[in-house]
């Protein structure tokens, strides 16, 4: 569906009002060939989360007669960094190109209000989210036709993948401009239906060492990355496709946590080291092996980005169990997202946690899933609001 614009405001004094989603890589981006492009090491694979429980929303309000560009997340005015000036720089020039806005709409002055419904920069992809918001909202402001995820990109590596719902992969491309090097989906959410993620929130603070500078010092100091990024990630990638492709899930499992544990230990690879697991991500990792050994095949799988928040992958039959096993062993009550019926946790599955319990360490969980568009591969909503007060969900692209 086309977004609604309104045309009678002749591109001046117009807001829009874009909402986007979290992605969550399984086969993780760590380092990059060139800083200032965002041009990664390495492909990467991502599940893009649904809107409903964790999104970034940003509304753009153009100021005719002025320059000004104000940024705003959530309720604080921030510094306008210069990824974000480079964002708005690269659509303000994409549209000229484009002939879709007048030089007089791209150089009027700018108010950008935006927040995420979940902490940010806690590991939970919160910049990812933003600057596919931001992208999303400019394009539309801007009329840009076409693929945004290479200005994305610029903004934030992994946010290029928030672009598309359903399952992406970022390839790191060739050209040495970054022009091919873009996400594209490889199936849609309704691919795989019954894959569930649960989102284990441990840490909400800011992370020490942002992924930014964590990646830089792993590229300078790291032997194991270029094994990783040479050898292991490319072979790694086509296995991943393969196995979303035929919805094997034991084999998704050990892959997604092969590559959760290979991600951080190129950190610890890193000198100094980086550590952004705590002791209750660790007892969360060990829990899920000790839950696939005794149910004998892999029914759950862990991930862990620049953060100590776990992001748990489980098929909709065993959501119940997870979170009666999670209850059991850390006391959480707070189970937000989808609902979840009848918590349970077999005596044979329990009897080996019950005696560990440990309190308070976890704040809450999030139940959620893959982000399901039917009608568009484009994972971006926009809530258009225009001078008249005209409002629309939408969806881009189709
Ligand atoms: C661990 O995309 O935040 O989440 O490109 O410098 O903005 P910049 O880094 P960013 O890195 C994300 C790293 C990761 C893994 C992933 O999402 O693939």
């Amino acid at each position: 569906m086309d977004a609604l614009i309104d045309e009678t405001s002749s591109g001046l004094g117009r807001v829009v009002t874009c909402v986007a989603p979290v992605n969550i890589a399984v086969v993780k981006y760590w380092g990059k060939t060139n800083e200032d492009l965002i041009i990664p090491l390495n492909d990467s694979i991502s599940l893009t989360l649904s809107t409903e429980h964790l999104r970034a929303r940003t509304t753009i309000k153009t100021i005719p007669q002025s320059n000004d560009i104000t940024f705003e997340l959530n309720g604080v005015t921030e510094k306008l960094t210069k990824r974000l000036s480079r964002a708005i720089q690269l659509c303000r020039e994409e549209a000229v190109r484009q002939n879709t806005a007048t030089q007089e709409v791209v150089s009027a002055g700018l108010t950008i209000i935006s927040d995420n419904n979940f902490p940010t920069a806690a590991g939970l992809a919160s910049s990812a989210a933003g600057f596919a918001c931001l992208v999303c909202a400019l394009q539309h402001l801007y009329g840009i036709q076409g693929d945004v995820s290479a200005i994305v990109r610029q903004g934030s590596g992994s946010a290029c993948r928030s672009v598309f719902g359903g399952f992406v992969r970022w390839a790191k491309g060739h050209r040495e401009d970054g022009n091919d090097s873009i996400a594209r989906q490889l199936f849609p959410a309704s691919h795989w239906p019954e894959l569930r993620v649960l989102i284990v929130v441990v840490s909400d603070h800011k992370k020490e060492t942002s992924s930014t500078k964590g990646m830089q010092t792993t590229v300078e100091t790291s032997d194991l990355l270029k094994f990783r990024t040479e050898v292991v990630v490319p072979k790694r990638c086509e296995d991943m496709e393969r196995a979303i492709e035929k919805r094997d899930f034991p084999s998704f499992a050990e892959l997604t946590m092969r590559d959760s544990n290979q991600f951080h230990a190129t950190c610890l690879d890193t000198y100094p080291p980086i550590f952004y697991l705590n002791s209750t991500s660790q007892e969360i990792l060990m829990l899920c092996h000790d839950y696939n050994q005794k149910k004998g095949a892999a029914t759950v799988a862990y991930s862990f980005d620049a953060g100590a928040n776990a992001f748990l992958f489980t098929l909709n039959k065993s959501v119940p169990e997870i979170c009666g096993l999670l209850q059991a062993r850390f006391g959480v009550t707070d189970f937000k997202g989808d609902p979840v019926s009848d918590f349970c946790l077999h005596e044979e599955h329990g009897s080996s946690i019950s005696g560990s319990k440990t309190k308070d360490v976890v704040k809450y969980v999030i139940v959620t899933k893959v982000e399901s568009y039917s009608r568009c591969s484009n994972s971006l909503k926009v809530l258009l609001v225009s001078p008249l007060l005209k409002y629309s969900w939408t969806s881009l692209g189709r």
